[in-house]
Protein backbone atom coordinates (compact mmCIF):
# COMPACT_ATOMS: atom_id res chain seq x y z
CA UNK A 1 0.00 0.00 0.00
CA UNK A 2 0.92 3.93 -0.85
CA UNK A 3 3.24 5.17 1.80
CA UNK A 4 2.77 2.38 4.50
CA UNK A 5 6.11 0.41 5.48
CA UNK A 6 6.58 -3.28 5.54
CA UNK A 7 6.25 -4.97 8.20
CA UNK A 8 8.72 -6.36 10.41
CA UNK A 9 9.97 -9.93 9.29
CA UNK A 10 12.94 -11.88 10.20
CA UNK A 11 14.29 -11.91 6.44
CA UNK A 12 16.21 -9.06 7.88
CA UNK A 13 19.12 -11.14 9.33
CA UNK A 14 20.06 -10.42 12.83
CA UNK A 15 17.40 -8.63 13.60
CA UNK A 16 15.01 -9.22 16.72
CA UNK A 17 11.92 -10.85 14.43
CA UNK A 18 15.00 -13.01 13.14
CA UNK A 19 16.06 -14.09 16.64
CA UNK A 20 12.49 -14.66 18.12
CA UNK A 21 12.30 -17.23 15.30
CA UNK A 22 15.65 -18.43 14.99
CA UNK A 23 15.90 -19.47 19.06
CA UNK A 24 12.74 -18.08 21.17
CA UNK A 25 9.94 -19.95 19.20
CA UNK A 26 12.10 -23.20 18.94
CA UNK A 27 12.86 -22.91 22.65
CA UNK A 28 9.36 -22.12 23.34
CA UNK A 29 7.94 -25.31 21.40
CA UNK A 30 10.36 -27.49 23.36
CA UNK A 31 9.40 -26.33 26.59
CA UNK A 32 6.23 -26.97 25.48
CA UNK A 33 7.10 -30.85 24.71
CA UNK A 34 8.39 -31.10 27.60
CA UNK A 35 5.50 -29.86 29.69
CA UNK A 36 3.14 -32.32 28.40
CA UNK A 37 5.78 -34.98 28.44
CA UNK A 38 6.01 -34.37 32.38
CA UNK A 39 2.34 -33.74 32.86
CA UNK A 40 1.76 -37.12 31.17
CA UNK A 41 1.58 -39.18 34.45
CA UNK A 42 -0.91 -36.55 36.32
CA UNK A 43 -3.24 -35.84 33.32
CA UNK A 44 -3.54 -37.96 30.50
CA UNK A 45 -2.98 -41.59 32.08
CA UNK A 46 -6.60 -40.53 33.50
CA UNK A 47 -7.77 -41.40 30.32
CA UNK A 48 -6.29 -44.38 29.92
CA UNK A 49 -4.60 -45.88 26.57
CA UNK A 50 -6.54 -42.80 24.75
CA UNK A 51 -5.03 -40.58 27.02
CA UNK A 52 -1.26 -41.87 26.45
CA UNK A 53 -2.14 -41.89 22.42
CA UNK A 54 -3.39 -38.36 22.64
CA UNK A 55 0.07 -37.41 24.20
CA UNK A 56 2.09 -39.05 22.24
CA UNK A 57 0.19 -37.88 19.18
CA UNK A 58 0.54 -34.01 20.39
CA UNK A 59 3.88 -34.57 21.13
CA UNK A 60 4.85 -35.71 17.22
CA UNK A 61 2.77 -32.44 16.41
CA UNK A 62 4.27 -30.11 18.24
CA UNK A 63 8.12 -31.57 16.84
CA UNK A 64 7.21 -31.66 13.35
CA UNK A 65 6.01 -28.05 14.00
CA UNK A 66 9.55 -27.32 15.46
CA UNK A 67 11.02 -28.61 12.50
CA UNK A 68 8.81 -26.74 10.15
CA UNK A 69 10.15 -23.11 12.36
CA UNK A 70 13.38 -24.51 11.63
CA UNK A 71 13.78 -25.08 8.45
CA UNK A 72 11.48 -22.41 7.38
CA UNK A 73 9.40 -24.66 5.90
CA UNK A 74 6.05 -22.99 3.95
CA UNK A 75 2.99 -22.32 6.73
CA UNK A 76 0.42 -25.24 6.26
CA UNK A 77 -3.39 -25.01 6.37
CA UNK A 78 -4.75 -25.53 9.62
CA UNK A 79 -6.81 -29.13 9.53
CA UNK A 80 -9.25 -28.93 12.82
CA UNK A 81 -12.71 -27.47 12.32
CA UNK A 82 -12.35 -24.63 15.32
CA UNK A 83 -14.66 -21.13 15.30
CA UNK A 84 -11.87 -19.55 13.11
CA UNK A 85 -10.32 -22.08 11.30
CA UNK A 86 -11.28 -21.17 7.68
CA UNK A 87 -10.32 -17.33 9.07
CA UNK A 88 -6.81 -18.68 9.62
CA UNK A 89 -6.82 -20.03 6.44
CA UNK A 90 -8.19 -17.35 4.38
CA UNK A 91 -5.82 -14.97 5.87
CA UNK A 92 -2.78 -17.31 4.82
CA UNK A 93 -4.83 -17.20 0.95
CA UNK A 94 -4.27 -12.93 1.34
CA UNK A 95 -0.59 -13.51 2.79
CA UNK A 96 0.25 -15.97 0.11
CA UNK A 97 -1.13 -13.40 -2.47
CA UNK A 98 1.15 -10.69 -1.23
CA UNK A 99 3.97 -12.55 -1.49
CA UNK A 100 3.52 -12.54 -5.23
CA UNK A 101 6.25 -14.68 -7.00
CA UNK A 102 8.40 -14.78 -3.82
CA UNK A 103 7.74 -17.73 -3.11
CA UNK A 104 5.27 -19.44 -0.29
CA UNK A 105 4.29 -18.11 3.01
CA UNK A 106 7.70 -19.27 5.51
CA UNK A 107 8.57 -18.82 8.67
CA UNK A 108 11.64 -16.57 8.30
CA UNK A 109 10.56 -14.84 4.80
CA UNK A 110 6.89 -13.54 5.62
CA UNK A 111 5.67 -11.15 7.96
CA UNK A 112 6.73 -12.09 11.73
CA UNK A 113 3.48 -10.79 13.58
CA UNK A 114 1.58 -13.08 11.24
CA UNK A 115 3.96 -16.27 11.49
CA UNK A 116 4.59 -15.84 15.26
CA UNK A 117 0.70 -15.51 15.93
CA UNK A 118 0.35 -18.85 13.86
CA UNK A 119 2.64 -20.99 15.67
CA UNK A 120 0.28 -20.22 18.52
CA UNK A 121 -2.45 -21.09 16.44
CA UNK A 122 -0.82 -24.13 15.48
CA UNK A 123 -0.11 -25.04 19.15
CA UNK A 124 -3.92 -25.23 19.49
CA UNK A 125 -4.36 -27.45 16.68
CA UNK A 126 -2.11 -29.55 18.06
CA UNK A 127 -4.07 -29.70 21.64
CA UNK A 128 -7.20 -29.69 19.86
CA UNK A 129 -6.95 -32.54 17.50
CA UNK A 130 -6.46 -34.95 20.23
CA UNK A 131 -9.68 -34.92 22.13
CA UNK A 132 -8.74 -35.90 25.93
CA UNK A 133 -6.41 -33.21 26.39
CA UNK A 134 -8.42 -30.37 24.31
CA UNK A 135 -8.53 -28.40 27.54
CA UNK A 136 -5.50 -28.40 28.58
CA UNK A 137 -3.38 -25.14 29.09
CA UNK A 138 0.29 -26.23 28.24
CA UNK A 139 1.30 -22.89 29.41
CA UNK A 140 -0.69 -22.92 32.66
CA UNK A 141 2.40 -23.84 34.66
CA UNK A 142 4.52 -21.15 34.06
CA UNK A 143 1.07 -18.56 34.32
CA UNK A 144 0.74 -20.11 37.69
CA UNK A 145 4.32 -19.95 39.22
CA UNK A 146 4.61 -16.75 38.26
CA UNK A 147 1.67 -15.52 40.16
CA UNK A 148 3.24 -17.29 43.36
CA UNK A 149 6.38 -15.95 42.51
CA UNK A 150 4.79 -12.68 43.06
CA UNK A 151 2.99 -12.92 46.22
CA UNK A 152 4.83 -10.61 47.83
CA UNK A 153 4.24 -7.51 45.09
CA UNK A 154 0.62 -8.47 45.00
CA UNK A 155 0.05 -8.17 48.87
CA UNK A 156 2.00 -4.78 49.10
CA UNK A 157 -0.19 -3.40 46.12
CA UNK A 158 -3.36 -4.74 47.81
CA UNK A 159 -2.49 -3.28 50.91
CA UNK A 160 -1.89 0.00 49.04
CA UNK A 161 -5.50 0.04 47.65
CA UNK A 162 -6.81 -0.82 50.63
CA UNK A 163 -5.39 2.48 52.06
CA UNK A 164 -6.72 4.39 48.64
CA UNK A 165 -10.11 2.81 49.32
CA UNK A 166 -10.23 3.64 52.94
CA UNK A 167 -9.84 7.45 52.52
CA UNK A 168 -11.30 7.50 49.03
CA UNK A 169 -14.04 9.93 50.53
CA UNK A 170 -11.62 12.20 51.79
CA UNK A 171 -9.30 12.53 48.37
CA UNK A 172 -9.21 15.63 46.80
CA UNK A 173 -9.43 16.23 42.97
CA UNK A 174 -5.52 16.11 42.93
CA UNK A 175 -4.36 13.69 45.46
CA UNK A 176 -7.30 11.29 43.26
CA UNK A 177 -5.34 12.41 40.32
CA UNK A 178 -1.86 11.21 41.71
CA UNK A 179 -3.40 7.57 42.89
CA UNK A 180 -4.83 7.31 39.35
CA UNK A 181 -1.33 8.09 37.90
CA UNK A 182 0.29 5.42 40.02
CA UNK A 183 -2.06 2.82 39.42
CA UNK A 184 -1.59 3.47 35.93
CA UNK A 185 2.33 3.23 36.29
CA UNK A 186 2.00 -0.08 38.14
CA UNK A 187 -0.49 -1.09 35.15
CA UNK A 188 1.94 -0.34 33.09
CA UNK A 189 5.41 -1.52 34.30
CA UNK A 190 3.27 -4.71 35.27
CA UNK A 191 4.02 -5.24 31.47
CA UNK A 192 7.72 -6.08 31.92
CA UNK A 193 6.50 -9.57 33.44
CA UNK A 194 5.49 -11.77 29.90
CA UNK A 195 7.04 -15.22 29.63
CA UNK A 196 6.90 -14.61 25.62
CA UNK A 197 9.98 -12.39 25.54
CA UNK A 198 11.90 -14.96 28.17
CA UNK A 199 10.85 -18.17 25.91
CA UNK A 200 8.92 -18.67 29.15
CA UNK A 201 11.66 -18.53 31.82
CA UNK A 202 10.74 -17.02 34.88
CA UNK A 203 10.08 -13.49 34.99
CA UNK A 204 8.19 -12.18 37.91
CA UNK A 205 7.52 -9.06 40.22
CA UNK A 206 9.96 -10.02 43.10
CA UNK A 207 9.25 -6.55 44.60
CA UNK A 208 7.36 -4.16 45.50
CA UNK A 209 6.53 -1.80 42.68
CA UNK A 210 5.45 1.09 44.27
CA UNK A 211 8.91 1.90 45.47
CA UNK A 212 10.64 2.19 41.70
CA UNK A 213 8.06 4.44 40.10
CA UNK A 214 9.99 7.45 40.24
CA UNK A 215 13.17 6.08 39.52
CA UNK A 216 11.49 4.63 35.97
CA UNK A 217 9.99 7.50 35.46
CA UNK A 218 13.12 8.51 32.87
CA UNK A 219 12.37 5.39 30.76
CA UNK A 220 8.78 6.08 29.64
CA UNK A 221 9.71 7.69 26.11
CA UNK A 222 5.90 9.03 25.76
CA UNK A 223 3.90 10.12 28.36
CA UNK A 224 -0.09 11.37 27.31
CA UNK A 225 -1.00 9.76 30.73
CA UNK A 226 -3.07 13.46 31.24
CA UNK A 227 -4.39 12.90 28.35
CA UNK A 228 -6.18 9.58 29.81
CA UNK A 229 -6.93 11.41 32.66
CA UNK A 230 -8.46 13.95 30.66
CA UNK A 231 -10.85 11.92 28.89
CA UNK A 232 -12.03 10.38 32.00
CA UNK A 233 -13.17 12.96 33.11
CA UNK A 234 -14.72 14.93 30.41
CA UNK A 235 -16.58 11.86 29.55
CA UNK A 236 -18.52 11.83 32.85
CA UNK A 237 -22.03 12.91 32.42
CA UNK A 238 -24.60 14.57 34.65
CA UNK A 239 -26.94 11.98 36.77
CA UNK A 240 -24.87 9.19 35.85
CA UNK A 241 -21.92 7.23 37.99
CA UNK A 242 -18.97 7.14 36.13
CA UNK A 243 -18.13 5.67 32.26
CA UNK A 244 -17.41 2.72 30.52
CA UNK A 245 -13.50 1.64 30.62
CA UNK A 246 -12.32 -0.86 28.59
CA UNK A 247 -9.00 -3.30 29.09
CA UNK A 248 -7.78 -5.16 26.29
CA UNK A 249 -5.36 -7.92 28.55
CA UNK A 250 -1.94 -8.96 28.22
CA UNK A 251 -0.55 -11.32 30.21
CA UNK A 252 -1.35 -13.46 33.17
CA UNK A 253 0.46 -13.67 36.98
CA UNK A 254 1.72 -9.99 38.41
CA UNK A 255 0.99 -7.71 35.26
CA UNK A 256 -3.07 -8.95 35.47
CA UNK A 257 -3.56 -8.01 39.22
CA UNK A 258 -1.95 -4.61 38.37
CA UNK A 259 -5.16 -4.70 35.57
CA UNK A 260 -7.41 -5.44 38.51
CA UNK A 261 -6.16 -3.22 40.90
CA UNK A 262 -6.35 -0.14 38.57
CA UNK A 263 -9.88 -1.66 37.58
CA UNK A 264 -10.91 -1.65 41.24
CA UNK A 265 -9.87 2.08 41.65
CA UNK A 266 -11.54 3.03 38.78
CA UNK A 267 -14.71 2.04 39.96
CA UNK A 268 -14.36 2.31 43.65
CA UNK A 269 -13.27 6.18 42.91
CA UNK A 270 -16.53 6.71 40.88
CA UNK A 271 -14.54 7.58 37.68
CA UNK A 272 -16.11 4.28 36.08
CA UNK A 273 -19.20 2.54 36.71
CA UNK A 274 -18.73 -0.51 34.10
CA UNK A 275 -15.09 -2.74 33.23
CA UNK A 276 -15.16 -4.66 30.26
CA UNK A 277 -12.04 -6.94 30.15
CA UNK A 278 -10.92 -8.59 26.76
CA UNK A 279 -9.14 -11.95 27.05
CA UNK A 280 -7.65 -14.87 24.75
CA UNK A 281 -9.97 -17.76 23.81
CA UNK A 282 -7.42 -19.95 23.72
CA UNK A 283 -3.38 -20.40 25.24
CA UNK A 284 -1.30 -17.52 23.88
CA UNK A 285 2.09 -16.12 23.56
CA UNK A 286 2.49 -18.52 26.62
CA UNK A 287 1.51 -15.69 29.16
CA UNK A 288 -1.69 -14.15 28.05
CA UNK A 289 -4.82 -14.08 30.25
CA UNK A 290 -7.37 -16.65 29.09
CA UNK A 291 -11.22 -16.79 31.18
CA UNK A 292 -9.60 -19.60 32.77
CA UNK A 293 -6.23 -17.33 34.06
CA UNK A 294 -8.93 -14.67 34.88
CA UNK A 295 -11.05 -16.12 37.11
CA UNK A 296 -8.41 -18.56 38.82
CA UNK A 297 -6.42 -15.88 39.59
CA UNK A 298 -9.48 -13.91 41.30
CA UNK A 299 -10.23 -16.93 43.11
CA UNK A 300 -6.50 -17.09 44.51
CA UNK A 301 -6.72 -13.95 45.72
CA UNK A 302 -9.55 -14.51 47.38
CA UNK A 303 -8.10 -17.63 49.30
CA UNK A 304 -4.54 -16.00 49.91
CA UNK A 305 -3.24 -15.45 53.85
CA UNK A 306 -3.05 -11.91 53.78
CA UNK A 307 -6.10 -9.85 54.78
CA UNK A 308 -5.62 -7.37 52.61
CA UNK A 309 -5.15 -9.50 49.39
CA UNK A 310 -8.25 -11.72 50.22
CA UNK A 311 -10.51 -8.76 50.70
CA UNK A 312 -9.31 -7.29 47.15
CA UNK A 313 -10.12 -10.74 46.07
CA UNK A 314 -13.52 -10.99 47.12
CA UNK A 315 -14.48 -7.56 45.79
CA UNK A 316 -13.17 -8.67 42.72
CA UNK A 317 -15.40 -11.81 42.92
CA UNK A 318 -18.70 -9.23 43.64
CA UNK A 319 -17.39 -7.03 40.69
CA UNK A 320 -18.07 -9.92 38.32
CA UNK A 321 -21.59 -10.95 39.94
CA UNK A 322 -22.56 -7.90 39.57
CA UNK A 323 -21.75 -6.99 36.35
CA UNK A 324 -19.85 -4.13 37.15
CA UNK A 325 -16.50 -6.23 35.96
CA UNK A 326 -17.59 -8.37 32.84
CA UNK A 327 -14.81 -10.50 31.20
CA UNK A 328 -14.93 -10.92 27.73
CA UNK A 329 -13.46 -13.18 24.44
CA UNK A 330 -13.34 -12.75 20.58
CA UNK A 331 -11.34 -14.71 18.16
CA UNK A 332 -10.29 -11.61 16.60
CA UNK A 333 -7.77 -11.23 19.68
CA UNK A 334 -5.92 -14.36 18.69
CA UNK A 335 -5.65 -13.71 14.95
CA UNK A 336 -2.33 -12.27 13.40
CA UNK A 337 -4.61 -8.97 12.13
CA UNK A 338 -3.30 -5.27 12.42
CA UNK A 339 -6.22 -3.53 14.22
CA UNK A 340 -6.79 -1.37 11.71
CA UNK A 341 -8.25 -4.40 9.71
CA UNK A 342 -10.89 -4.56 13.11
CA UNK A 343 -13.85 -2.43 11.38
CA UNK A 344 -13.90 -4.81 8.40
CA UNK A 345 -12.89 -8.24 9.81
CA UNK A 346 -14.38 -8.39 13.18
CA UNK A 347 -17.41 -4.88 12.85
CA UNK A 348 -19.37 -6.68 15.80
CA UNK A 349 -15.72 -6.27 18.15
CA UNK A 350 -15.26 -3.09 16.68
CA UNK A 351 -18.93 -1.78 17.56
CA UNK A 352 -18.22 -3.48 20.98
CA UNK A 353 -15.28 -1.28 21.41
CA UNK A 354 -17.11 1.79 20.74
CA UNK A 355 -19.18 1.63 23.64
CA UNK A 356 -16.22 2.24 25.56
CA UNK A 357 -15.08 5.87 26.85
CA UNK A 358 -11.62 4.64 27.02
CA UNK A 359 -10.04 1.29 25.66
CA UNK A 360 -6.59 0.53 27.67
CA UNK A 361 -4.40 -2.00 25.67
CA UNK A 362 -1.75 -3.47 27.30
CA UNK A 363 1.13 -4.51 26.74
CA UNK A 364 3.75 -5.11 23.72
CA UNK A 365 1.88 -7.62 21.03
CA UNK A 366 -1.13 -5.18 21.33
CA UNK A 367 1.28 -2.36 20.50
CA UNK A 368 2.48 -4.01 17.61
CA UNK A 369 -0.83 -5.00 16.26
CA UNK A 370 -2.30 -0.90 16.80
CA UNK A 371 0.74 -0.06 14.33
CA UNK A 372 0.50 -3.01 12.62
CA UNK A 373 4.18 -4.13 13.23
CA UNK A 374 5.64 -1.90 10.57
CA UNK A 375 8.90 -0.40 10.11
CA UNK A 376 7.34 3.24 10.81
CA UNK A 377 9.95 6.05 11.42
CA UNK A 378 9.99 6.80 14.95
CA UNK A 379 9.01 10.89 14.58
CA UNK A 380 5.73 9.09 12.47
CA UNK A 381 2.74 10.31 14.75
CA UNK A 382 0.23 7.32 16.35
CA UNK A 383 -2.64 8.42 14.40
CA UNK A 384 -0.91 8.05 11.47
CA UNK A 385 0.41 3.88 12.40
CA UNK A 386 -3.26 3.43 13.92
CA UNK A 387 -4.06 3.46 10.06
CA UNK A 388 -7.83 4.61 10.77
CA UNK A 389 -8.25 2.41 14.07
CA UNK A 390 -10.39 4.07 16.69
CA UNK A 391 -13.83 2.63 17.74
CA UNK A 392 -13.19 4.71 20.82
CA UNK A 393 -10.33 7.02 22.75
CA UNK A 394 -7.50 4.38 23.33
CA UNK A 395 -4.27 4.64 25.36
CA UNK A 396 -1.17 1.94 25.03
CA UNK A 397 0.43 0.97 28.13
CA UNK A 398 3.64 -1.33 27.16
CA UNK A 399 6.83 -1.91 27.62
CA UNK A 400 8.99 -2.08 24.17
CA UNK A 401 9.92 -5.42 22.97
CA UNK A 402 10.26 -5.20 19.72
CA UNK A 403 11.27 -2.78 16.97
CA UNK A 404 9.08 -0.97 16.57
CA UNK A 405 8.22 2.33 17.89
CA UNK A 406 6.39 5.62 16.81
CA UNK A 407 5.56 8.77 18.28
CA UNK A 408 8.82 10.34 19.31
CA UNK A 409 10.29 13.56 18.73
CA UNK A 410 12.88 14.13 16.37
CA UNK A 411 16.46 12.91 17.24
CA UNK A 412 14.86 10.74 20.16
CA UNK A 413 15.24 7.37 18.50
CA UNK A 414 18.99 8.19 17.00
CA UNK A 415 19.86 8.88 20.55
CA UNK A 416 18.73 6.45 22.30
CA UNK A 417 20.45 3.90 19.99
CA UNK A 418 23.14 5.97 20.63
CA UNK A 419 22.75 5.25 24.26
CA UNK A 420 21.55 1.53 24.22
CA UNK A 421 21.22 0.15 21.30
CA UNK A 422 18.93 -2.47 22.36
CA UNK A 423 16.08 -0.06 24.16
CA UNK A 424 13.68 -1.35 21.75
CA UNK A 425 14.00 -4.96 22.77
CA UNK A 426 15.24 -4.82 26.52
CA UNK A 427 12.00 -4.68 28.17
CA UNK A 428 13.55 -1.38 30.00
CA UNK A 429 11.71 1.48 28.35
CA UNK A 430 7.55 1.77 27.96
CA UNK A 431 4.79 4.43 26.73
CA UNK A 432 1.84 5.34 27.49
CA UNK A 433 0.39 6.42 24.29
CA UNK A 434 -3.07 7.80 23.63
CA UNK A 435 -5.25 8.16 20.81
CA UNK A 436 -8.63 9.92 20.31
CA UNK A 437 -11.00 9.92 17.12
CA UNK A 438 -12.51 12.96 17.91
CA UNK A 439 -8.71 15.01 17.75
CA UNK A 440 -8.55 14.29 14.11
O1 LIG B 1 9.38 -12.05 20.99
C1 LIG B 1 9.12 -11.43 22.19
C2 LIG B 1 7.69 -11.26 22.23
O2 LIG B 1 7.11 -12.50 22.04
C3 LIG B 1 7.19 -10.30 21.20
O3 LIG B 1 7.10 -10.93 20.04
C4 LIG B 1 5.87 -9.95 21.72
O4 LIG B 1 5.44 -8.78 21.15
C5 LIG B 1 6.15 -9.92 23.18
O5 LIG B 1 7.21 -10.76 23.43
C6 LIG B 1 5.01 -10.28 24.01
O6 LIG B 1 4.92 -9.24 24.86
P1 LIG B 1 3.59 -8.80 25.57
O7 LIG B 1 3.23 -9.86 26.52
O8 LIG B 1 3.95 -7.52 26.23
O9 LIG B 1 2.55 -8.58 24.50
MG1 LIG C 1 1.68 -11.26 26.39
Amino acid sequence: VNGVPSPLSAKVVGSFAYLTIRDRLPTILTKVIDTIHRTKNTFFEEYGEEGIQAEKQTISLLSKLRNEVQTDKPLLALTDDLQDTETWNQYMQRHQGLQGDQGSVSWFKSAWLYVECYMYRRIQEAVWLNPPIRDFDVFNEGKTQSFFESQQAVMALCTHLEEINKSMEQLSRSQLLDNFNTLLLVSLWGNKCDLSISAGQENSQKTSPLDSLSSLQPFILVDDSNMVWSTLISAQRPGQSGVRVDIVLDNAGFELVSDLVLADFLVSSGLAREIHFHGKSFPWFVSDVTVKDFHWTIQQTMAANHKWMSKSGFQWKSYMKEGVWSYHDHPFWTQPHEFCDMAADASDLYTRLQGADLVLFKGDLNYRKLTGDRYWDYTVSFDTALRGFGPAPLCSLRTLKANIQVGLQPGQGEKLTSQDPDWMTNGKYAVIQFHSPKSE
